[in-house]
C-alpha cells in the first residue's frame, strides 16, 4: 500500500511512524516531510499550502490514499479537491473544517445542536466588543475567530487586559486576519482533556484521551503556545465520563454537521474544560491535535492504518471495533527553541544523543544544513517516552529532553504534573 502524508512536523512523524508500525512494507511519501520524517518515509519538497502539487503528486504515485496533518490546507479546501478528483484523502472538506477555522462557526452549531460549551458573544467592531465586556465576568476569554496556530487566546483577568486584547487582535492585528473577528468568552474552570474522535460522519471511534499543556512554563503559566507537552492515558478519562462525551458532544456535533450538509470524515478533535457542571467545549479542531498525537499513537496496538483507510475511501465505521491500547503511560516533552512562542530563533545545531529503547523522538522543526541538523522551528522536537506509569515515564520523556543539545532550548520539566498529583 502506498500513502501520502501531508505535513511537516512531530505529529506527522508520530503518524508516519505508527502507520511504519501497522504495515512494515507501506510505501510512505511524506509532503514536505522533515529529517525525522526521511528515516521512514520518502519526502518530497512540496508545501502543504500547494495543493495543486500535492494533487499532482498524488496521482503520479497512485497512492491509495493521503492523510493531512495540518489544519491550513483543510481551511484551503484540500479535501474538497481530492474527492473531486476521485483521489481518496482522510481529512474534512473545507465547510466541514470550519468546525476548527471559524470559532463562531463552532459556536453557533453548537448552540444548535445544544452541545455544551461556554457563552460567547463574536464581534467584528472593536467597540461594540469592548461595549459587551460589561455582560461577561473576569476573568473573560478573547479569541480571534480565524486560525492562529493555537496563539490566538488570552485570557484577560481585568477589563483593561480584555480591552487590550481586542485592539491587539482587531486593530493592532496581532493574528492578521485570523483576529478581524473576536469571539468574548466565559472564563471556564477544570481540568482539559483532549478528545479524538476518527469519524465517517456519523459512527466515532474514539482514541485514548489525553491532556495538554498549552502555557510555555512550568506549573501552566507564561504565554500560550502550540502545545508544550501532552500525556496519555488520564485517569479523568472514566468509562463514563466517555459515553457522555459521546452522548452530549460528538453524536450531536456530528449530527448539526451533517443537517447543514457537511460530512465530516476525519478526526474529530474535541478540546474539552471537565467543568463542575460536566465537560464543556472549549474548541474544536478539524485533525490531529500536536502534541496529544505524539503521546496516543505510540501506546495504539491495534492499527490505524486500517481505520483512516476505510474513512478515506468513504467506507462506514458502523463495523469497526474499538481500539486496542498498551497499559503504559506515554509522556511527551516538547523541545522549543529560544525565543518561542513570540520571536523564534532558527539554524541553530542540534546534537542528538542516542534514543533510549523506551524513547520516541519525533521532529518538529529541524531541517538538515550543510550535512548537520538544525533547528527551523519553534518547536523543534518532541520527545516521548513510554514507560509503566505517568511518573517513570515523564522522567525518561525529561531526561532526553534534557540530553538534546540545542542553545537557547525551552522545555517543559513537569508534563504530566496533574496527574501525579491526582494519584499521589
Ligand atoms: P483554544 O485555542 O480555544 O483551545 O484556547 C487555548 C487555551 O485557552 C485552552 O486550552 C484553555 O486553556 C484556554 N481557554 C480557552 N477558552 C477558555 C475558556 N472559555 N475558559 C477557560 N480557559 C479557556
Ligand atoms: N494540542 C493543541 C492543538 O493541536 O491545537
Amino acid at each position: 500500500m502506498k500513502v501520502l502524508i501531508v505535513g511537516g512536523g512531530a505529529r506527522e512523524h508520530a503518524i508516519a511512524a505508527k502507520l511504519k508500525a501497522d504495515d512494515a512494507s507501506l510505501d510512505l511519501i511524506a509532503a514536505p516531510g522533515n529529517p525525522g520524517i526521511a528515516e521512514i518515509a520518502r519526502c518530497e519538497a512540496v508545501q502543504t499550502s500547494d495543493i495543486s502539487s500535492l494533487i499532482t503528486l498524488a496521482d503520479n504515485e497512485r497512492v491509495d490514499f493521503t492523510i493531512v496533518g495540518p489544519e491550513a490546507p483543510l481551511e484551503a479546501g484540500i479535501a474538497d479537491h481530492f474527492r473531486s478528483r476521485g483521489l481518496p484523502i482522510f481529512g474534512p472538506t473545507s465547510s466541514a473544517a470550519q468546525i476548527e477555522t471559524s470559532k463562531r462557526f463552532a459556536k453557533e452549531l453548537m448552540r444548535a445542536a445544544g452541545v455544551p460549551t461556554a457563552r460567547a458573544s463574536s464581534h467584528v467592531d472593536a467597540t461594540e466588543a469592548k461595549r459587551a465586556l460589561t455582560q461577561l465576568g473576569l476573568p473573560v476569554v478573547v479569541k480571534a475567530s480565524g486560525l492562529a496556530a493555537g496563539k490566538g487566546v488570552i485570557v484577560a483577568q481585568s477589563r483593561e487586559e480584555a480591552e487590550r486584547a481586542i485592539d491587539s487582535m482587531m486593530t493592532g492585528k496581532a493574528f492578521g486576519s485570523a483576529g478581524a473577528e473576536v469571539l468574548l468568552e466565559e472564563f471556564m474552570s477544570g481540568e482539559e482533556l483532549s478528545v479524538f474522535g476518527i469519524t465517517d460522519a456519523t459512527n466515532v471511534v474514539t482514541l485514548l484521551p489525553a491532556q495538554d499543556h498549552k502555557r510555555l512554563l512550568d506549573g501552566d503559566a507564561g504565554p500560550n503556545t502550540g502545545g508544550m507537552g501532552a500525556y496519555a492515558p488520564t485517569c479523568l478519562a472514566t468509562p463514563d465520563l466517555l459515553s457522555r462525551i459521546h452522548e452530549q458532544i460528538f453524536a450531536p456535533t456530528l449530527r448539526a454537521l451533517r443537517a447543514i450538509s457537511c460530512d465530516f470524515r476525519g478526526l474529530l478533535y474535541a478540546g474539552l474544560m471537565l467543568t463542575d457542571e460536566g465537560p464543556k467545549v472549549v474548541e474544536f479542531n478539524c485533525r490531529f491535535g500536536d502534541p496529544e498525537t505524539e503521546a496516543i499513537l505510540p501506546l495504539m496496538s491495534s492499527s490505524l492504518l486500517d481505520v483512516i483507510h476505510a474513512v478515506a475511501r468513504g467506507d462506514s465505521l458502523r463495523d469497526c471495533a474499538q481500539p486496542k491500547w498498551s497499559t503504559d503511560t506515554a509522556v511527551t516533552t516538547v523541545v522549543a527553541a529560544a525565543g518561542y512562542p513570540d520571536a523564534v530563533r532558527k539554524g541553530d545545531e542540534i546534537q542528538l544523543p542516542a534514543v533510549p529503547s523506551n524513547v520516541h523522538l519525533f521532529h518538529a522543526g529541524t531541517a538538515m544544513r550543510d550535512g548537520a541538523l538544525v533547528s527551523n522551528g519553534g518547536r523543534v522536537l518532541a520527545v516521548t517516552a513510554v514507560d509503566r506509569n505517568v511518573t517513570a515515564a515523564a522522567a525518561a520523556s525529561r531526561a532526553y529532553a534534557e540530553s538534546v543539545q540545542l542553545e537557547g532550548k525551552q522545555l517543559r520539566r513537569d508534563i504530566g504534573w496533574r496527574e501525579m498529583s491526582r494519584l499521589a
